[in-house]
């Protein structure tokens, strides 16, 4: 049994879209988002557990709005398929973000938004050296049973 990781293609852009419809109900990411993955194919990546494709991650690179000579990254997804949790496929695709990120040392930060009340995703980005910053109300605004979001940071 083997965590390894793939890369985003034409190919299996399908497969991104369906991850992310069952794992992020509460985003909606448009055509344009997955046009802009296949644009910067290393800023996704695929999870796979004995070579079954059970998870990925999205990400992209911005600059500091108050520094703008650095960058950071944002996390738009990383999940895994429930089956498939606690088996370190999570950590994985973290990993594949960190590796990404020493590679330029213009990036500062890395940052995302999770829903208040994921406290798997909570616990998990905070064994992984993340800090909640803010909670913004009504972030979600489609989703039914929790709007709120913390904002979660890892300083590089
Ligand atoms: C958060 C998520 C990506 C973690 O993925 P994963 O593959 O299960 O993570 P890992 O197996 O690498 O876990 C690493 C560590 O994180 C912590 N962790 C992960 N899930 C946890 C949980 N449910 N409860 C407590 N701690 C947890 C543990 O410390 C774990 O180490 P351990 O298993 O040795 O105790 C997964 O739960 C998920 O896909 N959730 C739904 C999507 C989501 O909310 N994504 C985050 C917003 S982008």
């Amino acid at each position: 049994m083997s965590v390894s990781l793939g890369d985003l293609t034409p190919n299996n852009i399908k497969q991104l879209k369906l991850l992310n419809s069952v794992l992020f109900p509460e985003i909606s990411l448009s055509e344009k988002y997955y046009q802009d993955c296949l644009n910067k194919t290393e800023w996704s990546q695929f999870g796979y557990f004995s070579d079954v494709n059970v998870g990925a991650t999205s990400y992209c690179e911005e600059e500091i709005p108050e520094d703008k000579d650095n960058l950071r990254v944002y996390i738009y997804t990383l999940g895994v398929l429930p089956a498939y949790r606690r088996l370190g496929v999570g950590s994985k695709l973290l990993q594949y973000i960190f590796d990404n990120c020493k590679e330029n040392n213009k990036i500062k930060q890395i940052y995302l938004h999770i829903p208040t009340n994921n406290e798997s995703a909570l616990n998990f980005y905070k064994k992984h050296g993340f800090e909640i910053k803010e909670t913004i109300k009504d972030y979600y605004d489609k989703s039914e049973s929790n709007r709120d979001a913390y904002i979660l940071i890892k300083n590089l």
